[in-house]
């Protein structure tokens, strides 16, 4: 919407653009350019995992928007083999998310084991998304399960790097509609699976073999309380090595 009003203020500047010298008409093109560049900038600045929402209905026509996004990452081999679940009303999301139930205990004693770091803002993530992994899911009444073909080798059991990529294509695709959800006005959040979850949902869903799930995810209004923890501050040229690492 913000984007439609620039375009439109700066069309209405330029009324004569057909007689504008070739400069000017240049002046223009990268006004617009920089314009796109900084709506995608802002969309990654607003992209949040957000577990808290409102019961307002997300159209189809941007659920499917969104889900195109999807099909326009990279993908190995040219394959695009995702396939998507969708499924609406919190009494059809709690059959599926019912085998979370029994597992929220392991999980919380997975992540106890991995914190040794003592790092605040990770703990105080986890203190508000452990409670809420089953609740997030049901809460915009709309669930999205992304199923991606593993042609070869068991997901698990990967020999080599590359039998990872039909997961990577899927974690590709998957951040693209994170983005494209977020264009949209959307919070989004995902739960991966643990322990049996994922063979258990594609029971329930009827999933044909050779399809792995790739998580759980939801997209919605964020409710107007929602809590959104402190996200880490990263000094970019601390990230970034010349040649080597030194
Ligand atoms: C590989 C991966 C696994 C994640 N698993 C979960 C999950 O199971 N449940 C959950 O609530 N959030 C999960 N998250 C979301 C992260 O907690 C979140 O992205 C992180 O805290 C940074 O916050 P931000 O997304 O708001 O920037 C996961 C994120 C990634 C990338």
């Amino acid at each position: 919407m913000q984007m439609c009003d620039n375009y439109l203020k700066l069309l209405g500047k330029h009324k004569t653009i057909i007689h504008t010298t070739f400069a000017a008409k240049k002046q223009i093109c990268l006004t617009f350019i920089k314009m796109l560049q900084m709506e995608f900038y802002e969309v990654l600045e607003k992209r949040r995992t957000y577990r808290d929402y409102s019961d307002r209905k997300v159209s189809g026509e941007i659920l499917k928007r969104v889900i195109g996004a999807a099909f326009k990452a990279p993908t190995n081999d040219h394959l695009r083999q995702f396939e998507f679940v969708v499924v609406r009303g919190k009494e059809n999301i709690a059959k599926i998310v019912a085998p979370l139930a029994k597992n929220m205990a392991a999980f919380k004693k997975l992540v106890a084991e991995v914190d040794e770091s003592g790092d605040k803002d990770k703990m105080a993530m986890f203190a508000d998304a452990l409670p809420k992994q089953q609740k997030m899911l049901m809460e915009s009444g709309l669930l999205i399960l992304p199923f991606f073909r593993q042609l070869t080798c068991p997901q698990l059991k990967p020999t080599e790097q590359s039998s990872l990529n039909y997961f990577a294509s899927a974690w590709c695709a998957l951040e693209n509609m994170l983005l494209a959800a977020t264009a949209e006005g959307l919070g989004t959040v995902f739960h991966i699976p643990v322990s049996d979850e994922a063979e258990q949902i594609k029971k329930i869903v009827h999933a044909p073999d050779g399809y792995e799930l790739l998580c759980l995810l939801t997209m919605g209004y964020p409710a107007e309380n929602a809590f959104l923890p402190k996200q880490k501050v990263i000094n970019i040229e601390d990230r970034i090595h010349i040649n080597a690492w030194e």
